[in-house]
């Protein structure tokens, strides 16, 4: 790996996405936060702007927003139990109360949760409101921001409730990163990394050079690699709309990792956790298939294995994880369809994964047969 090209230090990005109603800027930068106002101006948001963020995101970093809204923010709880549509109601409610009318904007200042959560408002009041993403966890900046899927889970299961609505725009600003906790800042970075895997040996190779300065929250190495992650998820989303069903390769790692989660009922694992166990299942399915160079599996294991303590699994039994396997949406006619890694940078989508073969990836990353 030492022949990659290190990341030269750049401080801001931009990228542009085409969405099926038009297209949206994704702007990230250090300090974007304070700039938003003038970010708003100039994309001509509608005048009248409202803020949805939580308790906690507004108390870390409420005051760098003061300038975006005369309304008072609108403080939804925090936490994926509210993801539903009482907390859309508590939006409505709040929009209502202030006449919020058409010429106006919702601002979503939060991660992944309030994303959805404020989109799916946004989506809805009114029959449709824009909205603007400002994503505060490093999984909302690469990951829940970008692509327009909104919406909120129903008791019988996760994000059964939803619309397609593309933002306006995206502000990432990685400084908002200071005070997420260690933990969550790494369930993000396993989904870079699966960026990496999927479609880019160079973000890979980075984030494994860079990650005591990506912990260490540098501006000028997260900037890139937010950026790279950011362009992958839009590209793969762009390619979709025109009918080549690679959206489904960013299920990477996602079989196995929605098992973990479902068999622990959604508490042992931070969704990013699960999702490295499932890389590791799919590596090593691709290894035992002679279609993924051992040395590249190796590599992945040393790098999710240097990031930090994963939560245990040895207690887990291989069948009730297969079984939950077999629940998800991604078997298509009885079939699993699997994404496997071919290379670091490229996958393929094999429809023939057996449930003993899947049984015995299992094992190999530990749980119990
Ligand atoms: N729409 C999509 O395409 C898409 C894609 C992936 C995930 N998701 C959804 O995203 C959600 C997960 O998002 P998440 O991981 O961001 O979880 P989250 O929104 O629950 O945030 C995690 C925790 O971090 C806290 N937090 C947020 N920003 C902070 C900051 N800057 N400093 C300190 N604490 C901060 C929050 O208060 C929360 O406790 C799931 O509901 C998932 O379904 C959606
Ligand atoms: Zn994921």
């Amino acid at each position: 790996m030492s022949s990659l090209p290190t990341a030269l230090p750049d401080a801001t990005a931009r990228i542009e996405v085409r969405a099926g109603n038009g297209q949206y800027t994704i702007d990230i930068a250090a300090g974007l936060a304070q700039r938003l106002p003038d970010l708003l101006d100039t994309i001509e948001a509608p005048k009248r702007r409202f803020i949805v963020s939580t308790p906690t995101v507004w108390r870390f970093h409420g005051e760098r927003f003061l300038g975006v809204s005369h309304d008072d923010p609108i403080l939804i709880p925090d936490g994926e139990r509210h993801k539903q549509l009482a907390t859309v109601g508590k939006i409505y409610d709040a929009l209502i109360r202030a006449a919020a009318d058409r010429a106006s904007t919702i601002v979503a200042i939060g991660g992944g949760v309030t994303g959805d959560v404020a989109g799916f408002a946004a989506a809805t009041y009114l029959r449709g409101v824009p909205v603007v993403q400002v994503p505060t966890t490093l999984l909302a900046q690469v990951d829940s921001a970008v692509g327009g899927k909104v919406g909120v889970n129903h008791p019988m299961g996760k994000n059964l409730i939803g619309a397609f609505h593309a933002p306006l725009a995206v502000a990432i600003d990685p400084a908002l990163l200071a005070t997420l906790p260690r933990r969550e800042f790494r369930a993000g970075l396993y989904e870079v990394v699966k960026y990496g895997v999927i479609a880019s040996r160079d973000l890979f190779g980075r984030v494994a050079a860079d990650l005591s300065a990506l912990f260490a929250r540098e501006p000028g190495t997260l900037v890139p690699v937010i950026a790279d992650s950011c362009r992958i998820k839009a590209g793969i989303v762009e390619a979709d709309e025109r009918e080549t069903g690679v959206r489904r390769t960013l299920n990477f790692g996602h079989t196995a990792g929605h098992a973990l989660e479902a068999v622990t009922k959604y508490r042992r694992f931070r969704h990013g956790e699960a999702i490295a166990y499932g890389m590791l299942v799919a590596a090593q399915l691709g290894v035992t298939r002679g279609t993924f160079d051992p040395a590249d599996r190796d590599a992945l294991a040393a790098l999710i294995a240097q990031m930090g303590p994963l939560p245990a699994v040895a207690d887990l039994s291989v069948a009730h994880v297969v079984e939950a396997a077999g629940r998800d949406k991604k078997v298509i006619a009885g079939q699993l369809h699997y994404v496997l890694p071919t290379a670091i940078g490229a996958t393929e989508i094999v429809k023939d994964v057996t449930p003993a073969e899947l049984s015995a990836a299992l094992e190999a990353v530990g749980l119990r047969g």
